[in-house]
């Protein structure tokens, strides 16, 4: 964020929660949580598996953070976790294409995070949508621009079996009515593609998607652009969510650019070429897939600036390296 942008994100004296501590995107979001003074409860579903100690290890976790014990789909599980919160974070959710994995937890779990949070008092959720709830719509013309005006199209996401983002979407739209129906200030970010350095131990679904082309699995890359955006910047946008008074009612689509697979192993093969990244395209009939249009106007109107992805690749391979998923060149 720029120094001239508002609010001043202090978070001495006040309790916020975050649904999901352990995955990806949270534990960065609890990470800048506790670096700015705030006090976190965060939910996990096992507080003592040692894929959560990352987080105990946290500046200032051992003062700040407590680790509740919560379930999506138990209501009453998630209680102690919100009460006496200024804030909630709703970032769990399941990140899977299976069906019965995902969309009762997507949606029945927003639902109860944010009845537990107005039953509480709460102030404002955060909830963590997706693109996927933004861009799947076969309608959609080539000129449109992108924004947080497009919804995706649920027989689309039904039709082509894209169970991730109809859970997301549905999810999304659970959330509005909830937050209306309960009378709960409600923002909403949409993270693409999310990149950068991991804090966890294991390795979630979207930085697969670049460590399949440095370890050998992938041997082609597809003819499809991808839009992308850095996790630090994601966990930044969050806590501005909570703070700016006028994100209130409103979703922001977070986003810093729209790549081509091509231009992915492009840019890998030029910062680490020591790795087996291809360099065929699977589709050699069909003409290049075109980046799409779109705008992250409304959260560079709250003050944020985005890191480039060439950063955000950079980083998120040198941490895998860093963390043992990929074999340092010798
Ligand atoms: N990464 C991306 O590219 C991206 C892009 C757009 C939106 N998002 C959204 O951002 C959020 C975080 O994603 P992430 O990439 O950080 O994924 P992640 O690392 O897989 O984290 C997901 C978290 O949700 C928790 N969770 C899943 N099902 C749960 C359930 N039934 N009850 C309680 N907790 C549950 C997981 O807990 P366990 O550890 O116990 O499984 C995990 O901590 C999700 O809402 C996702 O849809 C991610």
């Amino acid at each position: 964020m720029t120094a001239g942008a508002q609010p001043v994100l202090s978070g001495h004296g006040k309790t916020v929660c975050v649904t999901g501590a352990g995955g990806f995107i949270a534990s960065w979001l609890v990470k800048l949580l506790l670096e700015k003074g705030y006090t976190v409860k965060g939910t996990v579903r096992n507080p003592e598996d040692p894929k959560n100690d990352h987080l105990k290890a946290l500046e200032g976790a051992a003062e700040r953070l407590t680790l509740y014990k919560s379930d999506l789909l138990d209501l009453e599980s998630l209680r102690g976790a919100i009460e006496g919160c200024h804030g909630v974070f709703h970032t769990a959710s399941p990140v899977t294409d299976d069906p019965e994995l995902m969309v009762e937890p997507a949606v029945k779990g927003t639902q109860n995070v944010i009845n537990a949070a107005a039953d509480a008092g709460v102030g404002r959720v955060v909830f963590t949508s997706s693109i996927g709830a933004v861009t799947m719509d076969p309608n959609r013309g080539p000129d449109v621009v992108v924004d947080e005006s497009c919804w995706s199209d649920l027989e689309f996401c039904k039709k082509t079996k894209n169970w991730y983002c109809y859970g997301k979407a549905v999810a999304e739209k659970a959330a509005w009515e909830v937050a209306a129906e309960r009378g709960i200030e409600l923002a909403v970010v949409n993270p693409v593609l999310v990149l950068g350095p991991l804090l966890q131990p294991t390795v979630n679904a979207s930085v697969v998607h670049i460590l399949k082309y440095l370890n050998g699995s992938a041997k082609t890359y597809a003819n499809a652009v991808q839009a992308y955006v850095d996790v630090r910047d994601v966990a930044e946008v969050h806590l501005l969510l909570l703070e700016a008074p006028e994100a209130k009612g409103n979703r922001f689509l977070c986003a810093e650019s729209v790549l081509h697979r091509g231009d992915i192993v492009r840019i890998l093969a030029k910062l680490f070429p020591e790795y087996p990244i291809p360099t065929k395209c699977s589709d050699e009939v069909n003409p290049r897939k075109q980046p799409y249009k779109f705008s992250n106007q409304r959260l560079r109107d709250l003050g944020m600036e985005f890191k480039p992805a060439t950063q955000s690749l950079y980083d998120t391979v040198k941490s895998l390296q860093e963390k043992g998923h990929l074999p340092l060149s010798s």
